[in-house]
């Protein structure tokens, strides 16, 4: 095997998909702390030490200018390098956190076991699912009473419509919760016990030999039945499965305790996949080939005006990365020389020499870059699989405040539009301009850029949210379809879109057009 296959195997790129509060920060800072990447336990998010779990820098950094480290974390364990993409949630949703589960090669899905799934894990998990990564699931909090587990797997069969395969299971919960019953490890896991005495094997037949005192509590007893139950009548786990996006593997535990944590991590790495070949427009590119290859999948402007610079994300998809290399970028046949990049360790931005497939770089960019763009080494250049676009949920009208300045107004538009930092669409016949994103921060990160980039003050009003669909027919679709709770209008590739006020409206159009045939993007 040559040192770059090597090098490509070791690589594990994942992003974790959560809803807010579930414990992402939490549980991104303690595998941080495991592969050594931070050395600061540190209270999460630093109420106590004033210190910052990296992932939370962001806001912060925010302020300040702009952040990288909080985007890419890395870190090496067990011979493997670990590449962990934040995936913004709050006020920072936006395209870009969709648009990073194009760049990963699994995800790790939190679950409060209290609250089960919730509407930012659904949306994000339905992106995963359509590319058929695997999805590690991570039940949290179990130090805290939450639902019962068996109904948390249910939940994850019914409402994501993935089969779940439960890799452990905990004995106990909140109060009394005493460990997990490690059916992938044939070991049980205690809760707050020192670390020799933390693990217990089980014997052949999946039991606890002797006497111990975690037999005598019923609660074992409650497990081991379960476990049972799961033998007899769950699903069936295999790496193929797992590879397809068929089955998830789910893990209990309390990232705040730091329980289970690494032996998810331990397991995750074994199961989880290195980086796979890509398709595009000239067949599938191999992550070991030996040209170097990767596409854009997110640009981050600065919110300070004082540094125009701007950083584009590469995912690596073959070859290596050497700093200075020669690239084409295939959009425009351009070359251009990679001089400065940065690599993303956790602890500090740092500079990278060598990144192979499954590395992220940040590349500088003073406007050459779109999201989506490839970039390759090799003479005859290729186009990777198109990036998707997302059904944008928040709309906003917008004009320029001054009418003189139209003409940096739409350049203005026209380039955010073209690097995929905001959607654009426009009523028909007056052709006004409507914006839609699917986070707010979208709207906000625009209005800064058009004033700071193009000098351009704009005003913005909201038209709320609305149900956005495409047609299928476009043909028979008639103007006086329109109206104010279903406004037509055109996307820019001049496609027709209805936007919905709401369900109710949607369904009302439905009932009233049955042949008008209307679907949804991701
Ligand atoms: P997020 O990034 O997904 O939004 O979640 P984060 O890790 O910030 O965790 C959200 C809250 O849940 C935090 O509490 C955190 O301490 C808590 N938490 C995370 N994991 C566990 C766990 O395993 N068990 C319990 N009991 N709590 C957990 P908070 O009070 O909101 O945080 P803070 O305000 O003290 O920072």
């Amino acid at each position: 095997m040559t040192t770059l296959q090597n090098e490509v195997l070791s690589r594990r790129t994942f992003a974790i998909i959560s809803h807010p509060d579930a414990g992402k920060t939490t549980l991104t800072e303690q595998l941080l702390l495991f592969g050594g990447a931070i050395r600061a336990a540190g209270t999460v998010k630093g109420k106590k030490t004033g210190k910052y779990a990296t992932s939370d820098w962001m806001e912060i950094e925010k302020q300040r200018g702009i952040s990288v480290t909080s985007s890419v974390m890395q870190f090496d364990y067990d011979n493997k390098r670990v590449n962990i993409l934040d995936t913004p949630g709050h006020q920072d949703f936006s395209e870009d956190t969709y648009r990073t589960l194009m760049a990963v090669d699994s995800a790790v899905m939190i679950i409060d076991a209290a609250k089960g799934i919730e509407a930012q894990t659904l949306k994000l998990f339905k992106v995963c699912k359509m590319r058929g990564i695997p999805i590690f699931t991570f039940v949290n909090k179990l130090d805290r009473q939450g639902r019962e587990p068996l109904e948390i797997m249910e939940e994850l069969e019914e409402v994501l419509g993935i089969e779940s395969y439960a890799m452990n299971w905990p004995i106990g919960m909140g109060k009394e919760f005493l460990g997990i019953y490690d059916r992938h490890h044939k070991r049980i896991e205690q809760f707050r016990v020192e670390d020799h005495e933390r693990f217990l094997p089980l014997n052949k037949e999946g039991e606890l030999e002797g006497d111990h005192a975690i037999k005598r509590s019923g609660l074992y007893d409650q497990a081991l039945e379960d476990v049972m139950l799961l033998e007899e009548a769950g699903n069936e786990f295999t790496e193929e499965r797992l590879a397809n996006g068929d089955i998830t593997p789910v893990f209990f535990g309390s990232a705040l305790t730091n329980f289970g944590v690494q032996t998810f991590l331990e397991t995750y790495l074994e199961f989880a996949p290195s980086p796979q070949p890509r398709k595009s427009d000239i067949g599938a590119i191999e992550p070991a080939g030996e040209e170097f290859s990767g596409f854009v999948f997110k640009i981050q402007a600065n919110m300070n005006p004082a540094h125009r610079d701007r950083i584009a994300f590469l995912r690596i998809c073959s070859g290596k990365f050497e700093r200075g290399m020669s690239v084409q970028l295939s959009r425009t046949g351009k070359t251009i020389k990679l001089s400065s990049s940065t690599s993303f360790l956790a602890d500090d931005r740092n500079t990278v020499d060598v990144a192979v497939s499954g590395d992220i770089i940040g590349i500088y960019d003073t406007g050459n870059y779109q999201i989506g763009d490839t970039i390759t080494e090799s003479k005859k250049s290729f186009q990777f699989e198109k990036l998707p676009q997302f059904t944008p949920e928040l709309f906003m009208r917008v004009t320029a405040k001054n009418v003189m300045k139209q003409k940096h107004f739409h350049k203005g538009i026209n380039q955010l539009v073209q690097e995929g930092a905001i959607q654009l669409y426009k009523t028909l016949r007056t052709e006004d301009i409507i914006l839609g994103a699917v986070g707010q921060l979208q709207f906000e990160v625009f209005e800064h850029r058009m004033k700071n980039e193009y000098n351009v003050d704009v005003v913005m009003e909201n038209i709320g949210s609305k149900i956005a669909r495409w047609i299928e027919n476009e043909n028979e679709v008639k103007d006086s379809m329109s109206s104010s709770r279903s406004m037509l209008v055109k996307d820019r590739h001049d496609r027709l879109v209805f936007l919905f006020e709401n369900d109710f409206a949607m369904r009302w159009f439905s009932d009233k057009h049955p042949d008008i045939k209307l679907y949804s993007l991701l």
